[in-house]
């Protein structure tokens, strides 16, 4: 059985995993994300593999495959920028590879998400799928007749930079009105936030869930809210769902894939979040009375889907 290792560096957690050819996770370990510089950033990810590797005989590994947020070079070696992350020019396969005698591949966080729902999760049987993360940012995964869509220099399907507000919000990469600032997890937090520093009366069971701090309102406090039926935690759904529905018909516009699957943190809310995304969805989507379009599901490999979908690369 070949074994590869997936390896996935986020907003806050680096995630690693030993993955057999059928997607399966057989060992895995985290590390928080060193907020200081890109080599910090590539020494843990170093340590998590030589973890992993310490546990397993020689030769049993044959590969390491890095999903990293933000743009990655055509070369699969080098993180040109991160939005959300310390990484700049970093050139983290050589610096693997100086601690580790393995290829390795590096690609896009979301990429490696979306190939693991397409080959092993909610994308299955699909070739043309269309994968959106909802997290600190929002990441996208293109693929296209059954194949990664990378672009000429690698940041294809960065969609959580689309301009969806001229002169909207302020976004960290350097631009503003980008979809990531409407329609991420950040975004339902800063909503529900806002909401609770505005209007304590409407937010109380958020507040209650909180301790009685709006900062502490995050996703869990948001989609346990509105499980139990809050107006207020329906309310900041129905507005980011708004947003996300609104990006995928103009995703639609351009790639037409037969399937959206939506992953990150807020997903796990399920319907609560997927209703308003369908019904705005509906609303925006060109040529809605004619055409056949996407269906939108949510991703089921969870928080898992990168490490799965990074290895997997690491085969190909
Ligand atoms: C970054 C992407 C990343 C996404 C999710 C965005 O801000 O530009 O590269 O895939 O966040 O982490
Ligand atoms: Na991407
Ligand atoms: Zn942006």
């Amino acid at each position: 059985m070949r074994l590869t290792i997936g390896v996935d560096i986020g907003g806050t957690k680096v995630a690693a995993g030993v993955v057999d050819t059928d997607g399966r996770i057989l060992e895995k370990v985290k590390h928080s994300t060193p907020a200081k510089n890109s080599d910090a950033i590539a020494d843990v990810v170093g340590d998590a593999i030589e973890e992993l590797l310490a546990h397993h005989p020689q030769g049993a590994v044959d590969g390491v495959g890095v999903g990293t947020a933000g743009f990655v070079h055509q070369d699969r070696a080098t993180v040109v920028f991160a939005p959300n992350l310390a990484l700049r020019d970093e050139p983290l396969k050589e610096r693997i590879q100086r601690r580790i005698d393995l290829p390795v591949v590096i690609e896009n966080d979301a990429n490696a998400a979306a190939w693991g729902e397409a080959r092993f999760g909610a994308g299955r049987g699909a070739e043309h799928v269309t994968c959106v993360t909802l997290g600190t940012g929002i990441g996208g995964g293109v693929i296209v007749d059954g194949a990664l869509l990378r672009g000429r220099y690698g940041v294809a399907a960065e969609v959580g930079h689309y301009r969806l507000v001229p002169d909207g919000r302020r976004c960290g990469c350097g631009n503003r009105g980008c979809w990531e600032q409407y329609a991420s997890g950040r975004a339902l937090v800063a909503e529900a936030q806002d909401l609770a520093k505005t209007e304590p009366k409407r937010a109380e069971r958020l507040l209650k869930l909180a301790e009685g701090d709006p900062e502490r309102i995050q996703g869990q406090e948001i989609t346990q809210a509105a499980v139990e039926g809050d107006a207020a935690a329906l309310e900041c759904f129905r507005i980011v769902g708004g947003w996300v529905g609104q990006g995928l018909a103009d995703l639609a516009a351009i790639l037409d894939p037969e399937r959206f699957v939506i992953g990150g943190g807020v997903s796990e809310a399920g319907e609560i979040l997927l209703g308003p995304v369908r019904e705005s969805f509906a609303r925006y989507v060109t040529g809605r009375t004619v055409r056949a379009f996407a269906d939108i599901r949510a991703a089921e490999l969870g928080s898992q889907a990168g490490i799965v979908g990074a290895a997997d690369l690491a085969r190909v």
